[in-house]
């Protein structure tokens, strides 16, 4: 099969890692790619709003398959428009990537299905919503309705806090029209995993969760990222969580989406919230995360190409995942400044003298390659992604690589995988 990924990110890099090991992947391409996936991949730059440019490179290049990385592609509808001109998508259709671009879409969904999710509330209106405020106990979670990079969930310990995020979301329009509405959300007090499992019409499939770290600084301090580091397993997420969040969350999902005017075929990301045992849904994202992905790939035993191929087929049903049982911990290297504004084009020196092994693998996100060196060219730059009989085991060759990295317009959170429960 040629494949073509679209999308740029360490995300990308490690679903082109993937893909490239099946027996089934001829030819491999990318867009835009990245200084790390030019490596593996053919880099073309398409461009990526214009939908007829993507189909006319699938014709040129006799694409089989496109796997669509990041929600802004699915949002607007590339998964619809290839397969309605016969070309076979990895990531689903517009109608069900709202369950991502609107969170009280989401919300209504969940509410349908009987499934465990904070209460809520949505509004379109500043001053109903900062009425309601009255009416509460604090902390509250303000979300804006719409795609925000991540950044749109703020959570909010008193009134005066929260009365500024809903005039910052709604009037001062931090978001754009992502904060037209917004959604205010019981506060549950737990801890968060990000669960993964395969759909397709017939079944779905569930691959395994690593536990993100969103804020920017140790101890869960700073600022909301992309994601700043990840690891798999964790001690707290038992045999038997796992049971109920699959019996209780996925299963409930799958049905659910039998009744929707849309199938949802691909990878469905839960974003849960553990209280007391009982897993809570706070989002779907209709992609893999980053770096989950990175983490989860990593352990990943079955043909990753064979499991996409099946969705499209709807032979998710043949198909049995194994991972191994190995540790993975991931670690972010950020320019100085992400999430807010940073530097680009910044030589990163040691990175061409670091290979990769069989335990670390650097997958590349925001870098670009300039006269056989490379550059920074994003907010998050590489991810450091080791695996390790422990999780301290690792920990500790990620971060040794991070050491030799030694990045000095870079940073990168060094208490991931510490706090495994
Ligand atoms: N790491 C979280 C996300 O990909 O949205």
């Amino acid at each position: 099969m040629n494949i073509l990924v679209l999308g740029s990110g360490a995300r990308e890099h490690s679903i082109c890692w993937a893909v490239k090991k099946s027996k089934s992947c001829e030819k491999l391409f990318c867009s835009p790619g990245n200084a790390g996936i030019q490596k593996i991949a053919v880099c073309e730059f398409i461009n990526l709003k214009k939908k007829i440019q993507i189909l006319d490179f699938c014709k040129n290049n006799s694409i089989d398959l496109v796997i669509i990385g990041p929600e802004e592609y699915l949002a607007d509808g590339v998964s619809d428009y290839l397969q309605n001109k016969g070309i076979k998508t990895f990531g689903p259709v517009k109608k069900a990537a709202k369950l991502e671009t609107s969170k009280s879409f989401a919300k209504s969904f969940l509410l349908k299905n009987k499934i465990l999710t904070p209460k809520y509330r949505k509004f379109t209106a500043v001053n109903k919503a900062i009425n309601y405020l009255n009416s509460i106990n604090f902390p509250i979670v303000i979300k804006a309705d719409g795609l925000a990079a991540g950044k749109g969930v703020i959570i909010c310990k008193n009134l005066n806090e929260a009365e500024q995020t809903i005039k910052l979301m709604m009037k001062k329009k931090k978001f754009g029209d992502a904060g037209k509405k917004i959604i205010i959300e019981e506060f549950i007090d737990g801890f968060e995993i990000s669960y993964f499992s395969f759909f397709d019409k017939k079944t779905f499939l569930p691959l395994g969760y690593a536990l993100d770290h969103k804020r920017a600084f140790d101890n869960d301090l700073g600022p909301n990222t992309g994601g700043m580091g990840c690891f798999t397993p964790s001690k707290k997420v038992s045999k038997n969580l796992e049971k109920k969040i699959i019996k209780n969350i996925i299963e409930k999902t799958f049905l659910g989406f039998k009744k929707e005017s849309f199938t949802y075929r691909g990878i469905l990301f839960f974003g849960l919230i553990i209280k007391n045992n009982e897993p809570y849904v706070i989002e779907y994202n209709v992609r893999f995360g980053d770096p989950e992905c990175q983490t989860l790939l990593r352990k990943l035993n079955t043909d990753f190409l064979e499991i996409i191929a099946s969705i499209t087929k709807d032979e998710l049903g043949k198909i049995k995942i194994t991972n191994s049982r190995k540790s993975v911990v991931c670690v972010v290297l950020a320019s100085k400044g992400y999430p807010e504004s940073y530097n680009k084009e910044i030589l990163i020196p040691n990175l061409k003298k670091i290979k990769d092994d069989e335990k670390t693998i650097i997958f590349h996100a925001g870098t670009k390659n300039l006269s056989s060196n490379y550059f920074s060219n994003g907010g998050r730059v590489l991810s450091v992604t080791s695996t390790g009989k422990t999780i301290e085991e690792a920990r500790k060759s990620a971060y040794k690589v991070l050491k030799k990295l030694n990045w000095k317009d870079g940073f990168y959170r060094k208490d991931i995988g510490f706090k495994n429960f």
